[in-house]
């Protein structure tokens, strides 16, 4: 699969088969998630695997009232990854102050940069991922039992796709891009 295979095939997946996602797999996925780049290099992205079906439904049951819709992707998917930051690296100099006016925001960016590879990562293993962002930040941060160090960024449902929906359209580049 080529780079542009993989950016043009990845599809947001909503539903999933029943086949289990091996660990070994998983762990590839992320060692390949771990090239994405990050503000100095400080790799801040940690992803926790939930695959007890106890945790993973209690989070698509009590965690998406904000969109009860992503509680359904949720209980199909046989791996719910939850992407967090470690709080306090990204965007801040070594003194503890902001590198720039964007304060603490790169730690997103970062986490977002990150989330993507994770899932063009996921599609070459042949695995469908979506990226939520639509729950209930404090009810899933405390079934996660988050440290007071880390921040809950996105939700990404993994597992084998039982769908294959077709793109939705993308804007024209000449909406896109302005060269000056
Ligand atoms: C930051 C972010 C948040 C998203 N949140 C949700 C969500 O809560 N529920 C959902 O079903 N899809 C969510 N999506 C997926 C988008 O709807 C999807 O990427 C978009 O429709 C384009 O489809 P594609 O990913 O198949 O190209 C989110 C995507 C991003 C990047």
């Amino acid at each position: 699969m080529t780079a542009k295979e993989c950016i043009l095939g990845r599809r947001s997946i909503r539903q999933y088969s029943d086949k289990p996602v091996d660990e070994s797999v998983l762990r590839e996925i992320v060692e390949e998630a771990s090239y994405a780049p990050s503000w100095k290099h400080t790799q801040i992205t940690r992803y926790i695997a939930v695959t007890d079906p106890a945790v993973k439904n209690k989070i698509a049951k009590e965690g998406t009232t904000i969109w009860p819709g992503n509680g359904r992707i949720i209980e199909q998917a046989p791996v719910l990854v939850a992407v967090t930051a470690i709080k306090g690296r990204s965007g801040y100099e070594r003194d503890g102050s902001f590198s720039t006016v964007r304060e603490d925001r790169w730690q997103f960016y970062d986490a977002g940069v990150a989330s993507q590879t994770f899932c063009l990562a996921a599609y070459e293993h042949g695995l469908g991922t979506v990226i939520l962002g639509l729950f209930d930040i404090d009810t899933v941060s405390s079934i996660l039992n988050l440290p007071e160090d880390r921040e809950l960024v996105a939700l990404i449902p993994l597992g084998y796709p039982a769908e294959e929906p077709t793109a939705p359209k993308r804007k024209s580049v000449d909406d896109l891009l302005t060269v000056i």
